[in-house]
């Protein structure tokens, strides 16, 4: 599909509700995923069919010790019920995170929650941590790993979240329940203390809180037979003093890398929600600067993607892997093997 004809349907798409399309499009992924005849139409649809004679892939990477088919992957938010993965991978992500996962089934905030702003090239959501809980996002993901669906070092990551209903002195116990079920099933795990669109989810980006959170999410998956890397994901607006308090307690804090950033914070039509996309502006490449220049840990930065220069000036300033989202749902299914390209020739 070249970008003229994605720009076509992309007009005629977005007359719709977003959410609306955002599942038809799901249902059709997922329907592709399934076979090897749907995953070979996805990787000629994506324009990915033509590299695959190369079978040494010269964007692997090593991020904490494993291997990456490439450093670019898909933001949590996009496939929260792991029904995608086969999909995701032969569009060309090099990874894909799913979720938030949250412990039990919780609907998500009322509907219309997803809006775009075309002009901006951004979105504007308040799903509220939609899930189908942990359990069955768990089997969707087992179903996945089965055998000759996912290529060859392509990585899943959980992010994981507490239910809208638990406090904040028993997140720690939803954080632990939340990733328990993914046994043998994660490359790696994202705390996700970071949406703007659970009450009082933000509240926990303390060292303290993070402490407590870790160590149980830890106490879990230290029994597995391989440990994923557990990662966190923050805010972007996250004030300077909050930031310095949990770059100071890194260590302590038993985390593995970072994920910067999660959505803005901000208003639309009447109501709370959280920013992606163009809105975000130099806001997430600023954030990934000033954490690296304290942290030797990995970072994968995430936020207001647009275009391959981005993604190379991400690689720069110090991020391990990138991840996009809102660029994905302007520009298109062929648009991660032009960002590929980009990589490949820097
Ligand atoms: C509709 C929508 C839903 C999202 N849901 C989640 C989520 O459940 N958990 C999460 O950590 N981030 C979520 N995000 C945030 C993305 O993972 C990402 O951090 C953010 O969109 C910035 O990247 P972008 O500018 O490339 O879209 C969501 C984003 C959008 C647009």
């Amino acid at each position: 599909m070249n970008s003229f004809f994605w720009r076509q349907l992309r007009k005629i798409v977005f007359t719709f509700d977003a959410e609306k399309v955002h599942h038809f499009f799901y249902e059709i992924l997922a329907f592709l995923g399934r076979s090897t005849v749907g995953r070979f139409v996805l990787r000629v649809i994506s324009g990915t069919e033509k590299d695959r004679e190369n079978p040494r892939h010269p964007l692997v990477c090593s991020v904490n010790g494993m291997l990456f088919r490439n450093p670019i992957g898909l933001a949590a938010g996009f496939d929260k019920d792991g029904r995608l993965l086969p999909a995701l991978a032969h569009l060309g992500f090099g990874f894909a995170e799913i979720g938030t996962v949250t412990p039990c089934a919780q609907p998500g905030n009322s509907k219309p929650r997803l809006f775009r702003d075309v002009e901006r090239f951004s979105l504007f959501n308040r799903m509220g941590f939609n899930s189908p809980g942990a359990l069955i996002v768990s089997e969707n993901v087992r179903w996945a790993r089965k055998k000759g669906k996912l290529p060859e070092n392509f990585r899943i990551g959980i992010n994981i979240g507490k239910n809208k209903d638990t406090s904040a002195e028993d997140a720690a116990k939803d954080y632990r329940l939340a990733v328990t079920p993914f046994a043998g099933l994660a490359d790696y795990i994202v705390v996700n203390v970071s949406s703007p669109n659970t009450p009082g989810l933000r509240a926990l980006q303390t060292s303290d809180a993070i402490v407590k959170i870790v160590n149980a999410v830890r106490l879990e998956v230290e029994k597995w037979e391989c440990r994923p890397s557990i990662y966190l994901k923050l805010a972007p607006e996250l004030d300077e003093l909050s930031l310095e308090d949990l770059l100071r307690c890194e260590k302590d804090m038993g985390i593995d890398g970072w994920v910067l950033n999660n959505t803005l914070g901000g208003y639309w039509k009447g109501g709370r929600g959280g920013w992606s996309g163009g809105v975000l502006g130099n806001l997430p490449r600023e954030r990934l600067e000033k954490v690296r220049a304290r942290s030797r840990l990995p970072i994968i930065s995430v936020g207001g993607i647009l275009e391959p220069r981005e993604v190379e000036a991400r690689l720069e300033s110090g991020a391990n892997l990138v991840q996009v989202y809102t660029g994905w749902i302007y520009f298109g299914p062929r648009w991660v093997r032009h960002l590929l390209k980009s990589v490949r020739k820097s």
